[in-house]
């Protein structure tokens, strides 16, 4: 859980990451420079301007790895309606950007339709394989749960195959009760109601992760400048 101790160290850190040329690819560290989590990670809101991030983001997954996500390895066209379809109204969706703007993690937390299960929610994540074991996942359980608990839900849901450890593991760090059904397992997470801690949390977290989106877009625009000069100048010298 983020404290405000960890929320002020971050705001003071904030931009530090964004002034790095997007070069350096974390998958290529290897062992030598292993990753090291950052004490706070912005994950933001996403709205429907996003959708074809989004889709990007779920195209990449490979087939095994959408099997784990949908229960069933959707195809291309199965996914990009599971996107047209996804109601930013009603549900949340969460995202974690790179510096080179990618979705490399989302999550979406969907609310429950029915009357009688007005306080329940259903979690579904996916990490990019080259973003896996960083802890985005447990982070965007976390903001999940806090979210949802804000927003009066009492019971948060996981639907995940049996043969699926890294989300069973995240599930049942926060509490879950796990129920096995053969191949297929479900997660409850039974949530607290929200308090002034929780609303706070939220609020600065937003805060944050979107003033860190918006230094990622600025960043972003101006390495493609110097890279357009660059190119320019080679032109010249040719
Ligand atoms: C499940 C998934 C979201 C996990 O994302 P992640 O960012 O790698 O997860 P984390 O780094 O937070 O790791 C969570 C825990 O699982 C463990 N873990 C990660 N990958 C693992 C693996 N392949 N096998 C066993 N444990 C694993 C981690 O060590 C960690 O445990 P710890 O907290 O004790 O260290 C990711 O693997 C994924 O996108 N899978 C495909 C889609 C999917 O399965 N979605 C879930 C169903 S909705």
């Amino acid at each position: 859980m983020v404290t405000p101790g960890t929320l002020l160290i971050a705001s003071f850190n904030a931009g530090r990451e964004f002034l790095r040329a997007p070069t350096e690819d974390y998958a290529q560290r290897g062992p030598a420079m292993p990753y090291v989590t950052p004490v706070l990670v912005p994950i933001r809101s996403i709205g429907p301007r996003h959708g074809e991030r989004i889709a990007r983001h779920l195209l990449a997954l490979d087939e095994n790895d959408r099997y784990l996500r949908f229960g069933y390895a959707a195809n291309d066209e199965q996914i990009r309606r599971y996107v047209d379809g996804l109601n930013f109204e009603r549900d949340e969706i969460f995202g974690i950007y790179n510096r080179k703007l990618e979705l490399i993690a989302m999550a979406h937390l969907a609310f429950s339709t029915d009357p009688e299960l007005k306080s329940c929610a259903e979690f579904g994540v996916s990490v990019l394989a080259k973003a896996r074991g960083r802890g985005y996942g447990t982070r965007l359980y976390d903001r999940a749960v806090t979210h949802a608990r804000n927003d009066g839900v009492d019971m948060m849901f996981i639907h995940a195959l049996s043969e699926n450890t890294a989300m069973l593991k995240i599930a049942r760090k926060a509490g879950a009760r796990i129920e096995r059904d053969g191949s297929e397992s479900e997660a409850y997470l039974k949530l607290p109601p929200a308090d002034l801690d929780s609303r706070m949390t939220e609020m600065v977290e937003e805060q944050l992760a979107q003033t860190d989106y918006r230094l990622k877009v600025q960043a972003k625009k101006f390495w493609d400048f110097l890279t357009a000069l660059q190119k320019a100048r080679h032109g010249v010298r040719e």
